[in-house]
């Protein structure tokens, strides 16, 4: 048991931490973190960290933003909670849904607003499900997610999670959600296979799934444009215009879960744009509101929008919603992001250090230790394995990519470790060339201290 302090046992003794070993937790104790400024963050023992997975994925702005303080504040002086159920509206809500029709990929109708991204996911799949009611296909109900995807945590859309610990012991996934490949091309690929004979073979195997499956019973593919909390995982060339004919060819809804890829992160305004998807509905949360408050939502095409108006004249209703459904101070918030992101030229700084960022993360690939280094935009990750050569993995119980992101903190930089020893890093958008060169040199010491450590203890 390390030195726990007073803070740590009283966290102990009273919070359960999400995605956390929670027997180690009792013996390690929390990292208790008190403020933060720009792309940086501070421990309550004084100590400053780059916050290089910008929380989970989502302080895209940066911290202490004083803009975004003021728009929550002012909304909250005016109206601290109104709502939107039984056609009550407010003005922050229809700006924001007005100005995300003018920039999401595709055509939206309409926008549904949700507290997160667990949320948005999971009112898709009822959309999807309602959709086909209302058009008299009963039977068009599956939804085709893909292995390592992450959509959320609600019963539906941890079964569209294709991560083992979000299933085991938890009864899912449940029936009706079904998972295609993973489009990894460095662990999925046959040898000598090119990426896009890759993408050729899994969207044959799609193919062949919902054939097998029956066409007339699957409703909807959805797919993170990269995949994140499973490894940061960039689709081969040519990936998401196989998978759309295919899905094109057999009627079926392409959802794009653009709640990490969306607002910038891989140097367009979604990763709809970047990895080519033609979207018929996405969702979005996270850098949304650059997380200073929760929102999400999904937007609603002109079909899907029909037929809810035709559910309605029938019912009587749209029988969703939450109470937080478009709380004006997510609202508020939201709006000030996309203002600030316009008027900063955000997307267009992604870009220009975007080239800083994808030079430093490739040198991370001569590493020893590091099989794989990957990403796009602002967004990589690097895959931790015990030989370069043949790629084999360390034993999972080693922990290699936890004791990694645990020796980069300890340089002062605060990273993610995923399934599969994948190490993360997504820092905030607005980080510098100087950030970004800093970031890496302690990420590289991190990984030095790593191998000396896994040498020693582990091989
Ligand atoms: C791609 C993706 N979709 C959905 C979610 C779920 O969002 P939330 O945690 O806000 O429920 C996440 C969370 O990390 C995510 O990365």
């Amino acid at each position: 048991m390390q030195n726990l302090s007073n803070a740590d046992v009283r966290d102990i003794e009273t919070i359960i931490h999400p995605y956390t070993n929670l027997a180690a937790h009792r013996e390690t104790g929390p990292t208790v973190i008190e403020r933060g400024e720009g792309v940086h963050v501070w421990d309550n023992n004084g100590k400053r960290y780059i916050e290089g997975l910008a929380g989970l994925w989502c302080t895209s702005l940066g911290y202490g933003n004083g803009e975004l303080i003021e728009a929550a504040r002012e909304q909250m002086s005016r109206i601290s909670f109104t709502h939107l159920f039984g056609g009550k509206s407010h003005e922050s809500a229809i700006e924001l849904a007005e100005k995300l029709k003018e920039i999401v990929p595709g055509k939206a109708s309409k926008v549904f607003f949700t507290s997160s991204g667990s949320e948005a996911n999971d009112i898709q799949i009822k959309l999807a499900w309602y959709y086909n009611n209302a058009r008299g296909k009963p039977q068009k109900k599956k939804i085709i997610s893909r292995d390592k995807a992450y959509h959320g945590v609600t019963i539906a859309t941890a079964s569209l999670t294709g991560l083992a610990p979000c299933h085991i012991d938890f009864d899912l996934p449940m029936a009706r959600i079904l998972h295609a490949d993973c489009p990894h091309h460095y662990r999925g690929a046959e040898p000598g296979e090119s990426e896009e004979d890759f993408a050729t073979r899994l969207a044959e195997n799609l193919e062949a799934l919902i054939e097998k499956e029956n066409p007339d019973t699957v409703a909807a593919f959805i797919a993170e444009p990269v995949m994140g909390a499973g490894g940061v995982i960039v689709p081969p060339r040519t990936y998401f215009e196989k998978i759309q004919a295919v899905l094109a060819r057999h009627d079926i809804l392409m959802i794009a879960d653009e709640v990490i890829c969306g607002f910038g992160r891989t140097g367009r305004m979604f990763g709809s744009e970047t990895l080519g998807i033609r979207p018929d509905t996405i969702s979005v949360a996270k850098a949304l509101t650059s997380a200073y408050v929760p929102l999400g939502g999904v937007t609603v095409g002109e079909d899907v929008y029909q037929a809810m108006l035709d559910e309605s004249r029938k019912i009587g209703t749209f029988g969703h919603g939450t109470t937080y459904s478009g709380h004006p101070l997510g609202c508020a918030v939201a709006v000030k992001v996309l203002e600030i992101m316009e008027r900063d030229k955000i997307v267009e700084h992604v870009q220009s250090v975007a080239s800083v960022f994808e030079t430093r993360l490739k040198a991370l690939g001569e590493h020893p230790l590091v099989g794989e280094a990957r990403g796009v935009g602002l967004i990589g990750a690097v895959e931790l394995v015990r030989d370069k050569n043949t790629k084999a993995q360390y034993d999972p119980k080693a922990g290699v990519a936890a004791k990694a992101a645990q020796f980069c903190q300890d340089e002062g930089l605060i990273v993610r470790n995923l399934a599969g020893d994948a190490v993360a890093i997504c820092p905030p958008l607005t980080i510098t060339g100087g950030e970004i060169n800093a970031l890496f040199d302690m990420m590289e010491h991190g990984l030095d201290k790593t191998l000396d450590w896994a040498r020693r203890e582990v091989e």
